[in-house]
């Protein structure tokens, strides 16, 4: 069950140039920075009530966000949704007929296990599903 949107993805170029705008322009502050390696991405993270943003920087020409960026500049890359139990909520995105970007959840930031819908499934909107690890 989905319960909450977690977080908003915002790809920009430099997390340098863009956390400080965060922080003086709006008074928001860098909670955590992480690294995502299996992504090339740098992430670093506010939270706004129980939203969180996701600051997503390119670390390689060849990641996701280097890619995004060239074709539509920096701005809104992907809204994610939290949920309780995520095999199954991609199983009735699958059996809705939406096309999964990932079959299976991997590790994304905050030790979340994450997996993306298409686009072209979802009206336009990269959509991530969230859950917690469970340890
Ligand atoms: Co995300």
């Amino acid at each position: 069950m989905i319960t909450k949107i977690d977080h908003l993805g915002i790809a920009v170029r430099s997390l340098d140039e863009a956390v400080p705008f965060y922080e003086k322009s709006l008074g928001l502050k860098c909670e955590h920075r992480e690294e995502v390696a299996s992504q090339k991405v740098r992430t670093a993270f506010f939270t706004v009530g129980e939203v969180h943003l996701e600051l997503l920087e390119p670390t390689s020409p060849d990641s996701p966000i280097a890619k995004f960026l060239e074709k539509n500049g920096e701005g809104i890359h992907h809204v994610a949704f939290g949920t309780t139990d995520i095999e199954a909520q991609l199983g009735q995105a699958a059996a809705g007929g939406c096309r999964l970007i990932n079959e299976e959840p991997f590790e994304g930031a905050g030790g979340k296990l994450v997996a993306f819908l298409h686009p072209k499934s979802t009206h336009g909107v990269l959509t991530e599903l969230c859950a917690p690890i469970a340890r």
